[in-house]
This record gives structure tokens, sequence and C-alpha cells, in this order.
């Protein structure tokens, strides 16, 4: 099928047919790309090149979108699209766009050779080929120049609202515009069957799914289970800047949204049970830090705990059984006061660090 051909007709209509027909003569489709090692491309045309004849062959295109700084939650995204796609492409671009002026965006843990050899090692475990890292700089993705970061910024956006105003979105008001802008851009370039997304970033996912819904792009959005350290605290490429003594406090957002979890299990379904259960520990645990002496506490300011509807994240009264709910929560690790002497405090010196998560309550009814 020609690409002028999908555009008309829309990829999800066709793909039904489309996997029958690679069942039934898969001898007759010749591989597009010879297996060989990852191919690194730079640009966008160097991309649409690599794209163009996976269309006649019918290859089941995957995306896996990142920031770099790869560990094992980008790796269970990678190793889900290369078990349903032909040929994954992973993206690593560090966006400008979704950070606001004052953020970390200088210090973003990027590591350009340990993120190649981490995929590297991922192909021999899975034994199958990652088909191409996509790795452009900001000129690339920002022809005509990079807009800003500010709110009143002018450029060609992608807004979804009123959900990227909500919880991650009130307080990095330019966020989700980032985000959304960048992916319809990684969308429209490499025109993906499938991409795939984590859900540790739940409203991310809920943004870019909705995107996709409205604009109506002919691409399934994929989300997979977050993947947690031993304890229950969420992977995430800023768990390095915590450093030993906050790294053991951070377990308490896991531990907040767990306990909510498991009031819903035990039958409530109201705001006050199951809010409750999640504050009454970080209350506790607040409580508990703030009594230590300075060398031994840790201070951690609580952004929002919210127990919304599971596609708009609208807060709830109550779980509706037929659509669940989420718990999500977002704190503040905050600098450690007064380090003992030879204390790791984290990289880059152990900066504040605000970590995310969320649990699904799923629908009962
Ligand atoms: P990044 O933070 O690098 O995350 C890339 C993808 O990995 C996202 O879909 C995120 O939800 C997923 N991910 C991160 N930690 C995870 C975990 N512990 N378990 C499962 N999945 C996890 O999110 C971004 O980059 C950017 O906003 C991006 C979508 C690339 C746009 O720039």
């Amino acid at each position: 099928m020609s690409l002028s051909m999908r555009r008309v007709l829309g990829s999800r209509a066709l793909r039904p047919p489309l996997v029958r027909t690679l069942v039934s003569m898969p001898k007759l489709i010749p591989e597009a790309v010879p297996t060989g090692s990852t191919q690194i491309f730079r640009t966008v045309e160097e991309v649409k090149r690599w794209r163009r004849p996976q269309y006649t062959c019918h290859r089941v295109i995957g995306l896996v979108p990142t920031m770099g700084a790869l560990h094992e939650g980008h790796l269970s995204l990678i190793s889900a699209a290369v078990k349903e796609c032909d040929h994954v492409v992973v993206s690593m671009y560090v966006n400008p766009a979704q950070f606001g002026p004052h953020e970390d965006l200088d210090s973003y843990p990027a590591n350009w050779d340990s993120d190649l050899e981490i995929l590297a090692a991922l192909e021999k475990k899975l034994a199958k080929k990652i088909s191409a890292v996509f790795a452009p700089t900001t000129k690339e993705m920002y022809p005509f120049g990079f807009p800003g970061q500010e709110v009143d910024s002018k450029g060609s956006f992608v807004i979804i609202t009123p959900l990227s105003e909500r919880l991650e979105g009130k307080s990095r008001p330019t966020f989700f515009r980032g985000v959304a802008t960048v992916c319809m851009k990684l969308l429209n370039i490499v025109q993906p069957d499938k991409v795939f997304f984590g859900q540790k970033d739940i409203q991310q996912s809920l943004v870019i799914q909705r995107m996709v819904d409205d604009l109506m792009v002919p691409t399934k959005v994929i989300v997979c289970p977050t993947v947690r350290e031993p304890d229950g605290l969420a992977r995430s490429s800023r768990n390095v800047y915590l450093g030993t003594r906050r790294r053991k406090v951070a377990k308490v957002l896991h531990d907040a949204l767990a306990s909510a979890k498991q009031q819903y299990l035990n039958g409530r379904a109201d705001r006050s049970s199951i809010l409750g259960s999640a504050n009454g520990l970080l209350e506790s645990t607040q409580a508990t830090q703030v009594s230590l002496p300075a060398e031994e506490r840790v201070r951690f300011e609580v952004d929002y705990v919210s127990f919304a509807d599971r596609f708009t994240m609208d807060e709830v009264e109550e779980v509706d059984p037929s659509r669940g709910a989420i718990v999500s929560a977002a704190i503040k690790m905050l600098p450690v006061e007064l380090a003992t002497p030879g204390e790791d405090v984290g990289y880059n010196g152990g900066p504040a660090v605000r970590l995310i998560d969320n649990m699904i309550l799923e629908p009962s009814g």
C-alpha cells in the first residue's frame, strides 16, 4: 500500500486484512533492512528514507520515544516493542520544549555511549535487533528555530487541554505542550504502527492517547506497566540525583500509593478512604523525618495526591466501577541540609528532585 493511500484510508481500519496478508504470504515479502548493527539516524531525511520501503513490505514499525539515560523502565518498553513489531526505532532526544526555563535541562543525565551499550546488551538478551536509534539535534527537530520554553512562546505547538492543565501540568505549565509537540513530530517522522509509553508517566500516556485519537493519527498507543526497584520506587532517570539518604526515604511515594490501592482492593472506593490512606503515610513519614537531626533527616514536600478518573484525570469522589480510577502523586525531595563527610548526596550535588508515581484502580464492573 502506498503512503498516500494509507494516509487517505487510515491504517487502523486496514490493519486486520494487512495482518492476514502477512500471515498468508510471508515469503513474498522481502526484508527491507538487512540485519546488522542498529542504525543511527541523525536527520529526519535519513529516517524517512529508511521508512519508505517498509510500507511496501508491510512491516509493522514500533517507536519508543525516550530522552536517553536508559534504564530498565525504558528497556521494558523496547522489549515489548521488539516482541510486537518487525522493526523498532528508539528515539533519544532531550526535548528542551518540555523543560521549564528553570528546570534541569542542562544537567539531564544523558550518556550516549552507555545508552548504546545498554541497547546492545538488550539486543543480545532478546536475540533480536533494534533497527534504529533516532537521535536528532534541536535544529533538526525545530527547523524554523526553537520556539522557547516560556508559556507565551510563539511557535507551532500541539496543546491538549484540559488534560494537560491538571496535576503535572499545574506545576509545569509548558510540559505537556512540549511533550505533545515533540511526540507529534516523532510520529510524523517515523510513522509507526505502534508507539510505546510507560504507565509510570500516566498523564503523559493519556495526553498522547488523546492527541492520537483527536487528531486521528494512525498509530496505536501501547502503555506498558511501571518497572520498579525492589523496594517499589519507580525506575526513573532522575533517581540518580537522590543519593543514599534520600533514596531510602523516596520509597514512601510508592508505599503511599500502594496503601491507597490496598484500600480499593479491600472494598473501599470512596475518596476519603483512598486518599486518607496515602496522605496518612506521607504525613507520618514527614513527621518522623522532621524529628531527626539535620545530618540524618530528609525533607520532602507533597506537590499533590490525586484520585482521578482513569481517562480524563478529573478528580472523582468514587471509583466508577466501569472506568476505574488513578491514584497518583508527586513529591519533591529537597536537597540534603547537612551532609556527613563523604556522604553520597546524589548526582550533580543532589539537587531537589521531583518524583511522580501512580497506581491504576482497575474497573470492577
Ligand atoms: P523518558 O523520561 O526518557 O521516558 C521515556 C518512556 O519511558 C516514557 O514513556 C516513560 O513513561 C517510560 N518510563 C520511564 N520510567 C519508566 C518505568 N519505571 N517503567 C516503565 N516505563 C517507564 O517520557 C519521556 O522521556 C519524554 O517525555 C518523551 C515521551 C520521550 C518525549 O520527549
